[in-house]
């Protein structure tokens, strides 16, 4: 089989201005220079999409943070998947910690987020991990093979999904789990999405998300099953963000 070509993808989050698209310059023309040997996705808060994908193609793609499950309609201050990808997103995070924290996100709702975003052709990227007091009880694989098994279903498009393990305790800490235990994880994930998908499940793109940076990158990202990287603050600054591309070189 041939291998996995992985993806390097920046969440910018709440942050950035158009002052930021600076940023976003720089990254391109690093890509350019040096192509990294991973794809490369920026998703920018949905102020920025435009202009990002503007600036970025066709060198590094660009991606949505969230997006409705529903089609467009009255529904003050959601974006519809079909608005992203008319913005120039070609990705879209979906189920984000962060978002099942501060919104309650459940997996079902994650799952038909992810068929909308596949409707509208969009790629999605379906976060899943587990907090702190459930790694320490020893349900860290329990708890992420649930999400995984709500989160997905067999009708999404295992071409184009992509999987997003992010232990919540690792995002913005400077934390991380051992190599050991991403492979652990990692490998339990594939587990999953071949039980879904079948064979086709062994081409789904699984990233490693929190806390990652250009001095672990080379070491996650050597990790077994692991098919790229999700990073937060360090995707803010072109030179961080190639940094940890470059681990693909
Ligand atoms: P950090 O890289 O800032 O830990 O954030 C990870 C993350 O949540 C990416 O989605």
């Amino acid at each position: 089989m041939t291998a996995i070509r992985p993806l390097v993808a920046g969440n910018w989050k709440m942050n950035g201005l158009h002052a930021s698209l600076a940023e976003l310059d720089a990254m391109r023309a690093r890509a350019l220079a040096a192509p990294p040997a991973c794809d490369l996705a920026i998703c920018p808060p949905a102020t920025l999409i435009s202009a990002a994908a503007a600036i970025l193609a066709p060198a590094i793609a660009v991606g949505g943070q969230d997006c409705s499950e529903l089609p467009p309609g009255a529904h003050t201050g959601d974006l519809a998947a079909q608005q992203l990808r008319d913005a120039g997103a070609t990705f879209v995070i979906l189920g984000h910690s962060e978002r099942r924290a501060d919104h309650r996100e459940t997996d079902a709702l994650v799952l038909a987020k992810a068929r909308a975003a596949s409707a509208a052709g969009l790629a999605p990227i379906v976060c899943v991990g587990e907090t702190r007091a459930e790694r320490e009880a020893g349900r860290a694989l329990a708890v992420v093979g649930a999400q995984v098994a709500a989160s997905l279903a067999a009708d999404l498009d295992a071409a184009t999904l992509v999987v997003a393990y992010e232990p919540v305790w690792a995002i913005g800490t400077g934390l991380t789990p051992t190599v050991a235990d991403v492979a652990q994880m990692h490998v339990h994930i594939r587990a999953g999405l071949v039980e879904i998908f079948g064979a086709k499940g062994a081409g789904v793109r699984i990233l490693y998300g929190g806390s990652v940076k250009p001095q672990n990158a080379r070491e996650l990202l050597g990790a077994a099953e692991v098919g790229g990287a999700l990073v937060g603050g360090a995707s803010l600054k072109a030179a961080d963000f190639m940094a940890i591309a470059a681990a693909y070189s």
